[in-house]
C-alpha cells in the first residue's frame, strides 16, 4: 500500500532531530558542533558532521552517543573547511549505531544529507534504488534521500534535491551538501521545521533557532514546500518545482536560552504546545487510507488470535495512559484487560502464560519496575509488547515488538507530550489487533479513523481554549489541595491532572473515580478544596454531573473541563475549561491539556521549579 502522505494524517510533525547547516568564511567545523550542543538540551542518541574541505574532499565523523563522544573522535580540530552540515539524531527508524548516525552519503561519497522527519515511502524507494544498483549502508530512512539526489544529480543541486523531493512521502526537514560544489548547501521542509539564518556573508540552516542565534538572529522561516538554495550571504528561496517564492527576514528577538525553549518560559510549556505535531508524528505512517496500521507488530500477527487476556504494565503517567488501554483491549477484543501498576505486578501477578499479551509502556524504556515485571511476563511465556518513546532503550531488548511513540524528545520532568501519545498510540494498537481479529466492524473502524485524523487540530483547539487556565490559576494557586474526579475514559485524565498538580505545584491532590468520591473522600472538600471535575460529553456525564453537584453543596469551588457547547455546566461549575468534541476513547487525550496547563500556571503561580520539580527524576531507573 503506498505510504499516506502527512497532509492526510495531518501538519507538523516533532522536531525529533537537530540539524544545523554552514557555509561562509568561519571555520565551519567548530560552528557546526556549537550548534549540535546547543540543540543537545533534547537528549539525543547519536551525532554527526560532514565538511567539504579545503583540498575538495567530503569529510565525514559521526558517532552513537552525545555531541561529547562525536567531540571526543574529532579530537581538538576538525579539517579546515567553509561548508558543512550537522545532525543529533533522535532515532525512529534504526537502533542508534555509528551507521545509523546521520549525515548519510550516497554511493559516490560526493553526496551528503542530514534530515529530520519521516520518509514514510522509505521500504519502497529503497527497493528500487537497490534494484538500480544501489548499495544502502544504514537501516535509516534518510538514506534514500542521498541515493534519489545522486541519481538525479546534473551538476546542479538545488534541481537534483528538487527532484527526489517529488518522490517523498511523509514529513522532512533536509540539509545537502555535494562535494562538487563547495560553497553550496540545499535546504529544503514538509511539516518538520527548518529556517534560515543570515548572517554577514554567511548562511546557516537549523531545525530550532537555538542553533543559530548565537551568530545571527535575522532569520527566514521556510514554509512547507520551500527549497533554500544557500550561498554564504545569500538564499534563494523556490518551490518544489523551482518557481521561485518571496519569504520575509525576521529578526528573532530571543536569547540563545530562550531559543532552546522555543521562545517559552519552560520546556514544559513548549512540550505542551507540542502535543498536537507529537500526536501527528505518533500516527505517520499507521493512520492509513482507511485503517490503523502498526508495523512494528506484524512479525506478532500470528499469535494474537490466541490472546486470552491482556495485561498493561507501566509506572506514574504511563500507567495512567495504560487505564485507557486497558478499556480499549477489554472493550474491542473481548477478552479481560487490566491495567498494572509495574511496581507491584512482580508481587502479585496474574496468571501469565503463552495467551497472555503483554504491553509495557514507558516513555524513557529504562524504568526499572517496568521493565522487571516485563522480563517476568516474558519468562513465564507471554508476549511482551512494549510501548516507549525511546528506540534503543532497555525495555525493547525485554519485549518481541516495540512500538514507538515518535513524540520526540520530552525534557521536562512532567511528561505531557509523552502521556498523549501514549494513549493514542494504546489506541491504535487495540485497533489494529481488534481490527485483524475481525472484532470491530468496518462502521467502527472508520468512525475511529476519522476521529483521529482530526485528534491534532482539535488538540490545536484545545490549547487555544485553555488559555483561561491562567486567569484561573491565579486564583486556585492558594487552595489547600485539589480532588479531581472523573469516570470511564474521564478517570485516567482526572488521575493524571492531579498528579501534575502534585508533582510541580507541591500541592496535595487527589486524584478519584467520581462515584468513589461518597466513599470518603468526599469528606476533604470544603471552600479550600476545589473540586476539578472532567466532565466532557461521554455516555457518564449525567452521572459525573451529580458528583459535581455533591462538592458543589459542600462549598468546594468547582472547576470543569466539559465539551464545547455544553449549556447545563455553564450554570453549575465556578470555572470551565472547554475541548472540543471527539470520539470517547479520544477524549482523555483532550481533557488533559487543560489540566496540564492548570498545573503549569499554577506551579508557576507558586514560583516553583516546573522542569526539574524537587525530589524527582525523568526516569526512574532503580526499584
Ligand atoms: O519513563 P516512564 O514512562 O516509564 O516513566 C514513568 C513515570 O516515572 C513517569 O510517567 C512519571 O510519572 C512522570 N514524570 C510524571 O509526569
Amino acid at each position: 500500500m503506498p505510504g499516506a502522505t502527512v497532509e492526510e494524517t495531518g501538519r507538523e510533525v516533532t522536531n525529533m532531530c537537530g540539524i544545523v547547516g554552514y557555509t561562509g568564511p568561519r571555520e565551519a567545523g567548530p560552528v557546526l558542533m556549537d550548534g549540535l550542543r546547543r540543540l543537545e538540551y533534547r537528549g539525543y542518541d547519536s551525532a554527526g558532521i560532514a565538511l567539504v574541505t579545503e583540498n575538495g574532499d567530503l569529510f565525514v565523523e559521526k558517532r552513537a552517543g552525545k555531541v561529547a563522544v562525536l567531540q571526543d573522535a574529532l579530537g581538538a580540530d576538525t579539517p579546515r573547511a567553509g561548508v558543512g552540515l550537522g545532525h543529533t539524531r533522535w532515532a525512529t527508524h534504526g537502533r542508534p549505531s555509528d551507521l545509523n548516525a546521520h549525515p548519510h552519503s550516497d554511493c559516490t561519497g560526493r553526496i551528503s544529507v542530514v534530515h529530520n522527519g519521516i520518509v514514510e515511502n522509505f521500504r519502497e524507494l529503497r527497493d528500487e534504488l537497490a534494484a538500480k544498483g544501489h548499495v544502502l549502508a544504514s537501516e535509516t530512512d534518510t538514506e534514500v534521500v542521498a541515493h534519489l539526489v545522486e541519481d538525479a544529480y546534473r551538476g546542479d543541486l538545488a534541481d537534483a534535491v528538487r527532484a527526489a523531493l517529488r518522490r517523498l512521502e511523509g514529513a522532512y526537514a533536509l540539509v545537502v551538501m555535494h562535494r562538487d560544489e563547495p560553497d553550496r548547501l540545499v535546504g529544503a521542509r514538509l511539516n518538520a521545521p527548518l529556517l534560515v539564518g543570515l548572517g554577514d556573508g554567511e548562511s546557516f540552516l537549523a531545525s530550532d533557532a537555538s542553533a543559530l542565534v548565537a551568530y545571527t538572529k535575522r532569520v527566514i522561516f521556510l514554509a512547507d514546500g520551500d527549497v533554500a538554495d544557500l550561498r554564504p550571504g545569500t538564499a534563494t528561496i523556490t518551490d518544489i518545482a523551482g518557481k521561485p517564492v518571496d519569504r520575509p527576514i525576521d529578526v528573532i528577538p530571543w536569547s540563545a536560552e530562550a531559543a532552546e525553549k522555543g521562545g517559552y518560559a519552560h520546556f514544559m510549556l513548549k512540550e505542551i504546545h507540542e502535543q498536537p505535531a507529537a500526536l501527528r508524528s505518533a500516527m505517520a505512517g499507521r493512520v492509513r487510507g482507511d485503517n490503523v496500521c502498526i508495523e512494528e507488530i506484524d512479525a506478532l500477527r500470528d499469535r494474537f488470535i490466541n490472546v486470552s487476556r491482556v495485561e498493561l504494565i507501566a509506572c506514574g503517567t504511563a500507567y495512567y495512559a495504560s487505564l485507557v488501554g486497558a478499556q480499549l483491549f477489554q472493550d474491542w477484543l473481548g477478552v479481560p484487560a487490566r491495567a498494572n501498576v509495574a511496581s507491584e505486578f512482580r508481587y502479585s501477578p496474574p496468571p501469565l502464560d503463552a495467551r497472555t499479551l503483554v504491553v509495557a509502556v514507558t516513555q524513557s524504556g529504562e524504568t526499572a519496575d517496568t521493565i522487571a515485571a516485563a522480563r517476568l511476563a516474558r519468562e513465564r511465556g507471554s508476549m511482551v509488547i512494549a510501548v516507549t518513546n525511546t528506540v534503543g532503550s532497555a525495555i525493547t531488548r525485554e519485549a518481541h515488538a516495540s512500538v514507538f511513540l515518535q513524540a520526540g524528545p520530552e525534557v521536562a520532568v512532567a511528561a505531557t507530550k509523552t502521556f498523549v501519545t501514549q494513549v493514542v498510540t494504546l489506541v491504535m494498537l487495540a485497533a489494529d489487533i481488534a481490527q485483524q481479529l475481525g472484532r470491530r466492524t468496518k462502521a467502527e473502524e472508520d468512525e475511529l479513523v476519522r476521529a483521529l485524523r482530526a485528534l491534532p487540530e482539535a488538540a490545536e483547539r484545545a490549547i487555544e481554549l485553555a488559555a483561561v487556565t491562567e486567569e484561573m490559576a491565579s486564583r486556585y494557586a492558594e487552595a489547600a489541595g485539589f480532588m479531581y474526579i472523573g469516570r470511564a475514559f474521564g478517570y485516567p485524565a482526572a488521575l493524571e491532572g492531579a498528579l501534575k498538580i502534585k508533582e510541580i505545584s507541591y500541592l496535595h491532590a487527589e486524584g478519584y473515580a467520581a462515584g468513589e468520591l461518597k466513599h470518603g473522600p468526599i469528606s476533604l472538600l470544603d471552600a479550600d478544596v476545589p473540586l476539578v471535575a472532567v466532565a466532557t460529553r461521554s455516555p457518564v456525564y449525567d452521572k459525573l454531573i451529580s458528583n459535581l453537584m455533591e462538592g458543589k453543596a459542600r462549598d468546594a469551588r468547582v472547576l470543569a473541563v466539559a465539551t464545547e457547547g455544553d449549556k447545563q455546566i455553564e450554570q453549575l461549575a465556578t470555572d470551565v475549561c472547554w475541548v472540543p468534541d471527539t470520539l470517547d476513547p479520544l477524549s482523555t487525550i483532550l481533557a488533559v491539556i487543560p489540566l496540564q496547563l492548570f498545573a503549569y500556571y499554577v506551579a508557576v503561580a507558586r514560583g516553583r521549579d516546573v522542569d526539574q520539580p524537587r525530589n524527582l527524576a525523568k526516569s526512574v531507573t532503580v526499584e
